[in-house]
Order: C-alpha cells, then sequence, then structure tokens
C-alpha cells in the first residue's frame, strides 16, 4: 500500500519505518528542513532502541523515503497518517496547528480518494475540525474529492517503541465508513497475526480513548506516589505496600511505581488537555485534575529533601545527578521531572553536574546559556567533586554502580534516589545515606 506519514517525529518515523517494513510503500513527510536531511544522510534523530537497522533496511529497498515536499507526499500515499506535534496552549487545550496544516496541506493537493488519519493524540472533535479544513482547502481549488476521517490515535512508548508498533495491544480504529475501516485493517493485518487487536469504534470514542488511557496510567503514577509520601510520614515501606497490591491481579504490578513524578511529551498535556475538555463540557474531571495537582508536587519532592539534609543551604554545594530524559531508554526530556530538580536546585544556589546516556546531547542545548549545569560525558564523572548524588532516570546502567567508588567520590555519602533503584540495607553496609521514595530506611 501507498501510506504518507505526516510528521516524522517519536511516532511518525517509528510508524513510518514499521509500516515500511511490513511491505508498504512509504513517504515520510516533515517540514523540518533540518531533520530531514538528517535522515537522507542516514542518520536516526532520535534515541530509540531497535529503530536504526529498520530505517536503514526499508530505505535500501526502496520501501522508505524522507521529503519536505508536501505536494509530492500528498500524491503519495492512498492512506495519510497525520502524526505531528499537539503541544498544550496556553489554557492547556492542545494545540491543534500542525494537525489542521497537514490536513490543509492535503486538501490543497489531493487528487481522488484519500483515508485521512490523525495518529496524534487530538481532543474529541478533532475530526471535525480536519473533515473541514481539507474540505474549505479543496473549495478554493473548486474540488471536491472524496475522502474519509478516521481517529486512529497512537499507544506506542518511547524507549519501547519499535515492539509496541509491531506488537501492539490494540488498534484502536475510529469511524463509521467500511471503506475506510478495510484500508486500516488491510494495512495493520501484518501487526496482528495471532489475533485481531483492532476496535472499532465512533471518532468521537477513539479521541477521548486516548486521553482516558493515558489520564488512567497517570493516575496510578499519582496515587502511588500520594500513597508513598503517606508511607514515609507512618513508617511504612512502599516497596512493601506496591507488591502487596500489585499482586492482586485487579490492580496489577504495571505503572505502579513511586518516583519523581511523571514527565514526557505525553502524559503532562494530555492530561491538561483532557482537563480543558472537560472543563468546556461542563464535566470537570476532579480525580485528573488531583492527578496533575499531586504531579506537580512530586516533582519537587528529591529537591526538598536534598535541601532539608543541608538545612536548606546549597549555596557551594555541588549535585551530582544521574538521568536527565523522562524515563529509560529515550532522550526525550521533554517535561521530565530532571528538569524541575535542576531548577529547584539551581534556584537554591548549587552547582548540577549530570549524566545521562542517551539526553546528554538534548541538555547540553537546553543548558547552554547556564553556568550552573554542566553535563557530562560519564556517570562517574558527574560525581567529581560533587557533595551527593540524585538519580532521577531508571537507566539500567545506574541499577548496580561501584557504591565504594561512589561514597569515595562524594564530600557526603549521600543518594537521593528518585526512583527506588536500591536496598536500603545494602546502602547502609556500604556506609551510603539513603534517600528513597516513601521508604522506611
Ligand atoms: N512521543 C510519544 O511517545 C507519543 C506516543 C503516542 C502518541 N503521541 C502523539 O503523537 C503526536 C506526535 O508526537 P511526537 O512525540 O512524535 O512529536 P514530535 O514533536 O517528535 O514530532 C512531530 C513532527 O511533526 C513535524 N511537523 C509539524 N507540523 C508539520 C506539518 N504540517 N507537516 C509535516 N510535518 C510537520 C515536526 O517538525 C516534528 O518533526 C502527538 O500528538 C503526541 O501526543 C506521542
Amino acid at each position: 500500500m501507498n501510506v504518507t506519514v505526516i510528521g516524522t517525529g517519536y511516532v511518525g518515523l517509528v510508524t513510518g519505518a514499521c509500516l515500511a517494513d511490513a511491505g508498504n510503500n512509504v513517504f515520510c513527510l516533515d517540514l523540518d528542513e533540518n531533520k530531514i536531511a538528517r535522515l537522507n544522510r542516514g542518520e536516526i534523530p532520535i534515541f530509540e532502541p531497535g529503530l536504526e537497522p529498520i530505517v536503514k533496511r526499508n530505505e535500501a529497498a526502496a520501501r522508505l523515503r524522507f521529503s519536505t515536499d508536501i505536494a509530492a507526499s500528498v500524491a503519495h500515499g492512498d492512506i495519510q497518517l497525520i502524526a505531528v506535534g499537539t503541544p498544550p496552549g496556553e489554557d492547556g487545550s492542545a494545540d491543534l496547528q500542525h494537525v489542521v496544516a497537514a490536513a490543509s496541506n492535503i486538501g490543497r493537493y489531493m487528487e481522488g480518494y484519500k483515508v485521512v488519519v490523525t495518529k496524534s493524540t487530538v481532543p474529541v472533535g478533532t475530526a471535525d475540525k480536519v473533515k473541514q479544513a481539507i474540505i474549505e482547502a479543496q473549495k478554493k481549488r473548486h474540488v471536491g474529492n472524496d475522502f474519509t476521517v478516521v481517529s486512529n490515535p497512537e499507544f506506542l512508548k518511547e524507549g519501547a517503541a519499535v515492539e509496541d508498533f509491531m506488537r501492539p495491544d490494540r488498534i484502536i480504529v475510529g469511524s463509521d465508513d467500511p471503506r475506510a475501516i478495510g484500508m486500516l485493517r488491510s494495512l495493520y493485518a501484518p501487526f496482528q497475526r495471532n489475533r485481531e487487536r483492532i476496535i472499532v469504534m465512533g471518532v468521537r470514542s477513539a479521541e477521548l480513548t486516548k486521553y482516558a488511557a493515558n489520564a488512567m496510567l497517570a493516575t496510578r503514577i499519582s496515587f502511588m506516589n500520594e500513597v508513598a509520601n503517606l508511607a514515609e510520614a507512618i513508617g511504612a515501606d512502599i516497596e512493601e505496600v506496591r507488591r502487596g497490591i500489585g499482586s492482586d491481579p485487579r490492580i496489577g504490578y504495571q505503572f505502579l511505581y513511586p518516583g519523581a513524578g511523571f514527565g514526557g511529551s505525553c502524559f503532562p498535556k494530555d492530561v491538561k488537555a483532557l482537563q480543558r475538555t472537560a472543563q468546556d463540557a461542563g464535566k470537570p474531571l476532579r480525580v485528573v485534575n488531583a492527578v496533575e495537582e499531586v504531579n506537580e508536587a512530586q516533582k519537587h519532592v528529591l529537591g526538598f529533601k536534598i535541601r532539608d539534609r543541608f538545612s536548606n543551604e546549597l549555596r557551594d554545594k555541588c549535585i551530582a545527578l544521574w538521568g536527565l530524559a523522562f524515563k529509560a531508554n529515550t532522550d526525550d526530556m521533554r517535561e521530565a521531572p530532571s528538569l524541575a530538580l535542576i531548577d529547584d536546585l539551581v534556584n537554591a544556589g548549587a552547582r548540577v553536574r549530570a549524566y545521562d546516556p542517551a539526553a546528554g546531547d538534548e541538555a547540553k542545548k537546553l543548558f547552554a546559556d547556564s553556568a550552573s549545569v554542566t553535563i557530562v560525558p560519564q556517570a562517574m564523572d558527574a560525581l567529581e567533586g560533587a557533595d551527593v548524588l540524585a538519580i532521577v532516570t531508571e537507566w539500567q546502567e545506574f541499577r548496580s554502580p561501584d557504591f565504594a567508588a561512589v561514597k569515595k567520590a562524594l564530600k557526603t555519602p549521600a543518594i537521593f534516589d528518585g526512583r527506588n533503584l536500591y536496598d536500603p540495607a545494602a546502602l547502609r553496609a556500604h556506609g551510603l545515606e539513603y534517600y528513597p521514595i516513601g521508604r522506611n530506611q
């Protein structure tokens, strides 16, 4: 099938590469000339495990190409997948300007029937806006080619995006048009060989499903963070509690980890956008409002613990920081809890020496103008001249460090662990002070 993917970011690039790998002819469009030039030089602009070989082999097989040519992208795909960003607007609602621009471009150039698919996370009612934008752009050309707008929200997780795309739990198709549904069934057939994964529903339900899923996951995290803070105050251990409740199959273990708050390009903005939708509909979601409030507070818990350890005197202190990405296995720092911690530390007068296995380049750009933040190339480099160590991302390489070397390098042998990576007793045995989240030490 000829498929166009509009927007070649985390979702678009993975989608394009995986669809090409299944034998489709894929045209990836982006307006960012630099990104397309890098892709055409064989560089992968994002860190995503397993993605590079798929891109390479499908480019080599001429099934995958990258371009900024809008007219050619519209001509190419019978299916046009919109995977552009939907960042939060000033009032928290999703900013749909890129989605509408992509739709207008389709209307500007389309000939014959197209299935236009919103893969971006978009609020209920967006399919109508996409439809309108295409109709208006076609009107200006005095044409009226037939098309169908389908909502097909994406559920891949950064860090496991290829695996998620290739083996999805479910594929939501929001449409009532049999022709378009049939085309999406064919497109996704290779990714659901052992059982049917497609769930067909109304467009509005599909749009809401994505937000409801992310809000539910965010709720679990905020719930655990609040219980963790309570556990700490009353002498319980959240790790024991987590095991105790996760063993209930109605609850399960996934997304039950307390930490330094959730971040990333999706949860924070999707929670805000859902709140906005609910507010506008006169049906405020009180649970979701609390989820955001708890998360905002949680991002400052680690900073508070560090300040408390030094009686609020962080001037002349240097904090080593392991982990900048919002989670392991990605270089994405959008809304990362590390940013809130760095802010807290720098505002209190401290310097920060930070290391991340993948997000270092991104961090160097973000902190290029900051004299207080140094990004270093190795984990142990962060500890040079540092007073204490803080950990914000659960990268595998942080799980079993040389504790003797860590203790030796730090002026005050203390670890502030925003991911509960270690056994408190083992750290005590190493002579390290340990400050995890919600644990009985
Ligand atoms: N990142 C994730 O893990 C994830 C998971 C599921 C859903 N989503 C959703 O998918 C959407 C995309 O997210 P992302 O993280 O891939 O974003 P991104 O910022 O990494 O990529 C978006 C790309 O779209 C390009 N773009 C913008 N306007 C364009 C236009 N008119 N034509 C062509 N290209 C255009 C940008 O240059 C950028 O490269 C968002 O709505 C997001 O909420 C993201």
